[in-house]
């Protein structure tokens, strides 16, 4: 069974189509297309990244470029058997392992990157699209569409950014950061930082930092910034957050 999921979906000119096994309806490939330029530019994105990812992970992701026309690329991913996304609205004590678990693989994946100012950038590490998770807490980064290896971006932006988007969902539901959620959240920041994948350009005042860095590089996401929860949180949020970790950090 095909399934065309999205056409042009938070400003991205691909079309992105699901292949889904007839019986068990579990997805087998990610087929996604462009004919326009910033499109075909997020399908090349998407091939080195994956061919980066895949130099670092255990798990493999497997993929054909299926058309490279001047105006016509299609790439065919196969979709790794297993794993599955998980919903924001969860409560946060079962959000709390799956954080731990994305950013002990971010700390695996980036390895190479210890100490370093810069690094390579996700771009997009939404844990509820495109970090994924199987049975046995395995974790695996997929949808590589902003990674640009030419990019500079700060070691440790990308999980500050999966936090700050855990945050969003938070706040969004209960109008405030709960006292457990904020102590993960600065455990996690400490975390980051003993494992030297902090850049000392972020360590300081993390978030609005980092959304200083976002804002002045949004050309990274080729228009499709706006889908990022991390740039809807308030002022005061932010400076509440960036408060408490100058406590720890
Ligand atoms: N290698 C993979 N193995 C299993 N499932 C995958 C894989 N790659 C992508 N998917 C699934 O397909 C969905 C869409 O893929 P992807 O995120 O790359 O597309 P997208 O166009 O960027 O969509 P979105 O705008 O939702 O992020 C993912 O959220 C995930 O559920
Ligand atoms: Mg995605």
């Amino acid at each position: 069974m095909k399934y065309i999921k999205s056409v042009h979906r938070h400003g991205s000119e691909n079309f992105l189509l699901i292949v889904k096994n007839d019986k068990s309806l579990e997805p087998t490939n990610i087929i996604k297309a462009s004919t326009s330029i910033s499109g075909i530019k997020s399908i090349i994105s998407e091939c080195d990244g994956i061919n980066w990812y895949n130099n670092q992970s255990i798990n493999k992701i497997e993929y054909n470029l299926e058309k490279k026309l001047d105006t016509y690329y299609r790439i065919n991913i196969k979709a790794n058997s297993g794993f599955f996304n998980i919903n924001p609205n969860t409560d946060y004590s079962k959000i709390k392992k799956y954080l731990d678990l994305t950013i002990n693989h971010y700390i695996k994946i980036w390895q190479n990157y210890k100490g370093n100012e810069y690094s390579p950038f996700h771009g997009d590490l939404s844990l509820v699209g495109n970090v994924m998770f199987n049975s046995k807490d395995e974790v695996l980064f997929v949808d590589w569409e902003q990674f640009d290896l030419n990019v500079e971006m700060p070691t440790g932006l990308d999980i500050v950014i999966t936090l700050m988007e855990n945050i969003y969902y938070e706040v969004t539901r209960f109008k405030k950061i709960k006292k457990n959620v904020m102590e993960h959240f600065v455990n996690s920041i400490d975390n980051l930082n003993d494992a030297k994948l902090l850049s000392p350009l972020i360590v300081h005042n993390t978030i609005s930092s980092t959304l200083n860095f976002v804002n002045s590089n949004l050309d990274i996401w080729k228009g499709q910034h706006l889908k990022l929860p991390a740039l809807k949180l308030s002022k005061n949020i932010v400076k509440e957050i960036d408060n408490a970790i100058s406590k720890v950090i």
